[in-house]
């Protein structure tokens, strides 16, 4: 049915007016709210605009759809789409924060709530989630995605879209508390050389198809509605113009039917890329390859008719471009009611909810990552009657806190760790003395001597310390990822006075912090927590909420080591990690090979172990078998506690090199002080499939191993089976 509206709508239209539906610009934020462009006014006038982006409030976006509707000819409403990212107005922990909570469920729901506050704003479409799997930590995009691991991303990009999307059936586009996702960067955007953004990607098909692609595959089908096409280069073809992956695989091999934009002036880079010569090239280059929608760029709009007169573009190119936006359009419910996301109540009743609030505060304690606890330093309970230093450049800070791509949260309402702990320790015995020491990237001999003396009063010194929010996100990459040196000199200060110091860090990315680790008596990885970023961590220091994140990016010893990833090759001279002095293996003269923290690593306030590892069989059919794999997990600490039970194989031979380990699968459980439960995984042959020498996916016989571990280095509990 909807197909036949889409044709009856299609059949109206011109060249010209077809264009515009493939056409889309950003408006501008003014006092009074969103404005278009002076350049681009002209085509809204028209109805030569199929999407606005960066238009905000009911009224502002209200006053655009009543001019397409009303005043243009054929009246065909427009899509309204916003980076809504980590939050809309609510601000939950940045993506890689959440990520390293790894619970899909929270990540269901938190994008499910920034979707229900995004459209009762009038947004209908969000650019994610990002998918993107990324090894570089020196690479500010980073802190947008799920981390490196490709079964992992895949998981979280479907419990994202479903969020978004309020399930994998497009029919849910038609509530209005749902936004249509856009899975981007398609393809390998992570995969930036020397993690510069918008670098050149060069690498196998092998590493793009088993690595790379999984995550945007299972964003397709948990039923994502469009695709971002990246900026970078994928082997000699920017991504914007290539056919191969837009097309062959997307759509032929995929099935992809939803549509795919471009990134900001995408299309118009493909002449700088050096692939066309001038921007009508560009357009033609990139429509042809399957981007239906220019963002940004107006190439299309300029010059796609002209390609189409002189037969460089097909009109059959065109018309299924533009079917693709309107039955969007039409799912969304747009054609039946074009204000229907509008409504200034629903927006108030909506925003910022005292249960989104709720969920953003578990949110930020369930992503933070307890790296090192020497001599349980953490937790410190209320009736401890200890006084704590709080200190660091992050203490008293809100601004940093939401992390890039904040929607339009309010920096200004985010609750500092300072507060946080206020509020935690009110009326408690425990004491606190504030003084910052520093700022993010410059101190004085004054302020380092304020917090030294605080230090001095105190039992334990928590310093907040880490990166401004703006060393990470788009364009923002570094090549020094240590803390700035006016940090460590403050730190390095606070540890003559003998005190213990905790550290919390906050950052886009992992940070070297092989220094603190030797130095400091703890840390506690925050990322950048969002809206309620101080309460959600002092949570977790009092010890309330009992430490269950786990990294999902590896974090190096030094920026030499990147790229970093756990699901590294053998190389046929792995080095010997009992002694890597040897020579002649794959090693460095002046660093061990293994990051300081590995994938999947984080402490609790527990401790558990894993034992009784099972399997039902030994022997794998390549077709139809399953393995069922039984482990006991004890809590054999004294606190209640959370652990992700991960499950990790190796192929050891096959036609190709595979990684030394895989996620294959985990499970978040939590355990009373001494419980223990038996978990259980299964793993199907199509689950060990992976493209081979021949570019097919399928499981290859051979012999594998497989361990049920705490985290990507615990080879504890290993088990040998194999494929036939
Ligand atoms: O959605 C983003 C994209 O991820 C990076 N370039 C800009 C776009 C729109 O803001």
């Amino acid at each position: 049915r909807i197909e036949q509206r889409v044709d009856s709508v299609l059949k109206l239209m011109t060249l010209e007016e077809k264009l515009g539906q493939m056409t889309q610009f950003s408006a501008n934020q003014s006092i009074t709210g969103p404005v278009m462009p002076d350049n681009f006014k002209p085509y809204l006038l028209k109805g030569l605009i199929g999407s606005i982006f960066n238009a905000t409030s009911v009224q502002g976006i209200r006053a655009f759809q009543q001019i397409a509707v009303d005043s243009t000819r054929l009246g065909i409403p427009i899509l309204f789409g916003q980076d809504v990212i980590h939050g809309y107005k609510t601000i939950f922990p940045i993506p890689l924060a959440e990520a390293c909570s790894w619970d899909l469920e929270m990540m269901r729901r938190t994008a499910e709530i920034a979707a229900v506050e995004a459209a009762s704003d009038g947004i209908n479409w969000t650019f994610a989630p990002m998918v993107d799997i990324a090894r570089d930590a020196r690479w500010g995009r980073v802190m947008e995605g799920a981390g490196e691991d490709p079964y992992l991303g895949s998981q979280i990009a479907k419990a994202r879209v479903q969020g978004f999307q309020g399930g994998s059936d497009w029919k849910s586009l038609a509530e209005a508390n749902t936004l249509l996702a856009c899975g981007k960067h398609f393809a390998a955007y992570g995969a930036a050389e020397s993690g510069r953004d918008y670098n050149t990607a060069e690498l196998s098909e092998h590493t793009l198809r088993n690595v790379y692609l999984p995550p945007y595959q299972a964003a397709l089908e948990a039923g994502v509605g469009t695709f971002m096409a990246s900026f970078n280069d994928v082997n000699g073809v920017p991504a914007t113009g290539s056919r191969w992956l837009m097309t062959d695989i997307l759509r032929n091999e995929w099935g992809f039917n939803g549509f795919v934009v471009s990134d900001y002036t995408g299309v118009n880079e493909l002449v700088p890329h050096g692939v066309a010569a001038d921007e009508k090239q560009a357009a033609e280059l990139a429509v042809n390859a399957g981007v239906d929608m220019d963002m940004t760029g107006a190439t299309y709009i300029k010059y796609l008719a002209e390609s189409v007169k002189e037969g460089r573009v097909s009109e059959r190119t065109i018309d299924n471009a533009v079917r693709s936006i309107l039955e969007m359009k039409f799912l969304l419910g747009l054609f039946d009611d074009p204000y229907r996301y509008l409504n200034e109540d629903r927006a108030r009743a909506n925003t910022m909810t005292p249960e989104f609030m709720e969920t953003a505060r578990e949110a930020v304690a369930s992503s933070v990552v307890l790296l090192k606890n020497e001599g349980n330093v953490l937790p410190i309970q209320k009736e401890s009657g200890k006084i704590l230093a709080l200190v660091g450049p992050l203490m008293n800070d809100s601004i940093n806190l939401n992390g890039e791509w904040a929607g339009l949260g309010d920096r200004n309402k985010s609750i500092p760790i300072l507060k946080g702990l206020t509020d935690k320790y009110a009326g408690s015995s425990v004491k606190l003395i504030y003084a910052a020491g520093s700022s993010i990237t410059e101190t004085t001999p004054g302020q380092i001597a304020q917090a030294v003396a605080a230090a001095r009063r105190s039992d334990v010194v928590i310093a907040a310390v880490g990166e401004d929010f703006n060393w990470s996100g788009e364009a923002a990459v570094r090549t020094d990822i240590r803390l700035p040196e006016a940090q460590i000199e403050l730190l390095r200060a606070l540890k003559t006075t003998g005190k213990p110091v905790v550290l919390v860090t906050l950052s886009g990315r992992p940070l070297d912090l092989s220094w603190e680790d030797e130095t400091m008596d703890a840390i506690l990885q925050a990322w950048f927590p969002g809206v309620q970023g101080g309460n959600g961590i002092a949570d977790v220091i009092a010890g309330d909420y009992n430490p269950s994140g786990r990294l999902v990016m590896s974090f190096p010893r030094n920026v030499g080591q990147i790229p970093i990833y756990y699901n590294q090759k053998s190389t046929g001279r792995p080095v010997d990690l009992k002694d890597e002095s040897v020579d002649y293996r794959s090693r460095y003269f002046d660093s061990s090979v293994t990051p300081l923290y590995p994938f999947g690593y984080g402490l609790s306030y527990t401790t558990f172990e894993i034992g009784n590892v099972k399997s039902d069989k030994n022997v794998l059919n390549t077709k139809d078998d399953k393995l069922t794999v039984t482990a006991d997990v004890r809590n054999s600490g004294t606190a209640d506690g959370e652990i992700v039970v991960q499950l990790y194989t190796r192929q050891l031979t096959a036609s190709v090199t595979r990684p030394v380990k895989e996620l294959k699968g985990f499970r978040k459980i939590t355990l009373k002080a001494g419980e223990t439960q038996q978990v259980t995984f299964e793993l199907t042959s199509e689950d060990l499939a992976f493209y081979g020498i021949e570019g097919k996916k399928k499981a290859e016989a051979g012999a594998l191993k497989l361990w049920v571990a705490q985290h990507s280095a615990d080879d504890t509990n290993e088990i040998s089976f194999s494929i036939q």
